[in-house]
């Protein structure tokens, strides 16, 4: 489901609508929940609903010829499409009215070079502002496969390329810099077996093995021209952004989202599966990389200015989890500035912090520049602007937009919209400004 807030001109109205997706269609017509989600494949249990997943597909009850996906993960806006994501399957095309209603188009067809089912898109694709492309990639966590793409400023795909993987792995996200898609292969693999021997979900986190950080140039056409490196084990789901340095950008700097182990299993967070920010060093002309820890905040949901990725930020905001929480669930907003001089003096990373109100929990906090209708112009440096999110108050069961100033991260509200109704905490969202949302396609 997607939940949009319209704000015009000192008003505000909230609009929701479930994305329409082959799922959801096929489970209407039941009239209740017939198709399984990752979490029910647990155990003996799970494996009988593995059996059971075939049998209907044998008999006719469940067609994944047009899509198994959510269309819940996160929203991304190019070349004037709205899309829906979740990396399980294609973008569904959604459009808001000038009242803000939301409604679904369709299944987004990239034509004959990126064939779904087969073929993906991640649900963390990267634009890159100064070429107008988006970088995308398609993984699928049970056979080691990973294709790259770029759609090109008017939204056709303009290259695509097969990666060779030596082993499936779970990867929820990727970097750009100027020159190249950063790719990763963490040793979180796809393992039926531990459904029945470890009476767990079929993923299963080698401590042992190494992880690995790809670099494909964007015109890659083999796999010689990959650059990989390796460092021991840790895993990622977001990164937060990466670029170039040095003569000839040799070293790539990038900023991850990093916890030491992970556990598919385990709801609550505990020391080796904190998440922290954490800066990797690559230098492509030593092949060696280095990684550390920038910051004791635990925090994922990393954002930036829209404007940059692949590009030296300054700044970067992720929310802030409380050791032993429900992950997910956020108690407010870090900021951080990653600078060299910062990172030299090995100070934390983490230079102010938003707390919600007592008994408020949220979640992703969009950074949203104060010259949105209008980005090139000048501002009062890369953090001037705002940062939004959905905040839910459990005592009351009442939802709010939030509005922060991002600059001072004053913990008092810019602005607060009482929403109608309760908004999940949901995983991520986009702020849209009034041009791009005059210039979104209807087809
Ligand atoms: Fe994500």
């Amino acid at each position: 489901m997607v939940h949009a807030v319209r704000i015009n001109n000192g008003t505000a109205n909230y609009c929701n609508a479930f994305v329409k997706t082959n799922r959801l269609e096929q489970q209407k017509l039941f009239g209740r929940p017939t198709w399984s989600k990752l979490a029910d494949y647990k155990g003996m249990a799970g494996v009988g609903i593995v059996l059971l997943e075939g049998v209907k597909m044998q008999m006719g009850l469940v067609d994944i010829s047009a899509g198994v996906g959510h269309a819940n993960t996160s929203v991304a806006y190019h070349a004037g499409r709205l899309l829906a994501l979740h990396e399980g399957d294609m973008p569904y095309q959604l459009h808001i009215s000038p009242e803000g209603r939301v409604s679904t188009l369709k299944r987004l067809n990239l034509g004959r070079r990126w064939n779904a089912p087969t073929d993906n898109f991640t649900a963390h694709p990267k634009l890159d502002s100064k070429t107008g492309d988006l970088h995308f990639l398609s993984t699928f966590i049970m056979t080691p496969q990973l294709k790259l793409g770029t759609l090109d400023s008017c939204g056709n795909l303009s290259y695509d390329f097969q990666v060779d993987m030596p082993q499936n792995s779970l990867v929820h996200d990727m970097a750009i810099t100027q020159s190249s898609k950063i790719i990763f292969n963490f040793p979180m693999r796809f393992d039926l077996a531990v459904m029945v021997t470890q009476n767990s979900l079929p993923l299963v986190f080698k401590d042992e093995q190494a992880s690995h950080i790809g670099l494909a140039p964007h015109t890659a056409t083999s796999q010689d021209q990959i650059q990989w490196f390796s460092l021991p084990s840790f895993m990622s789901f977001h990164c937060v952004n990466a670029w170039e340095e040095g003569p000839r950008g040799h070293i790539v700097r990038m900023y991850l989202i990093a916890m030491k182990r992970m556990d598919m299993s385990a709801s609550n967070l505990s020391d080796d599966y904190n998440m922290h920010m954490h800066e990797v060093t690559l230098d492509r002309m030593k092949g060696t990389a280095n990684m550390r820890k920038v910051t004791s905040i635990i925090g994922d949901n990393p954002v930036i200015h829209p404007l940059l990725q692949g590009q030296r930020t300054k700044h970067a905001w992720t929310t802030i989890f409380r050791p032993g929480d429900v992950m997910g669930v956020s108690v407010g907003i870090a900021k951080y500035e990653l600078t060299s001089r910062a990172m030299a003096a090995n100070q934390d990373a983490c230079v102010a912090q938003i707390f919600y109100p007592p008994g408020h929990l949220g979640g992703e906090a969009n950074f949203v520049p104060r010259n949105v209708n209008n980005p090139s112009m000048a501002c009062d440096g890369e953090d001037d602007g705002f940062l939004m999110c959905y905040v839910h108050h459990a005592e009351a069961n009442t939802s709010y937009l939030m509005v922060f100033d991002a600059k001072t991260m004053s913990d008092t509200p810019v602005a607060k919209v009482k929403l109608p109704q309760r908004v999940p905490y949901g995983f991520h969202g986009l702020f849209l400004n009034q041009e791009q949302l005059m210039n979104m396609k209807v087809v």
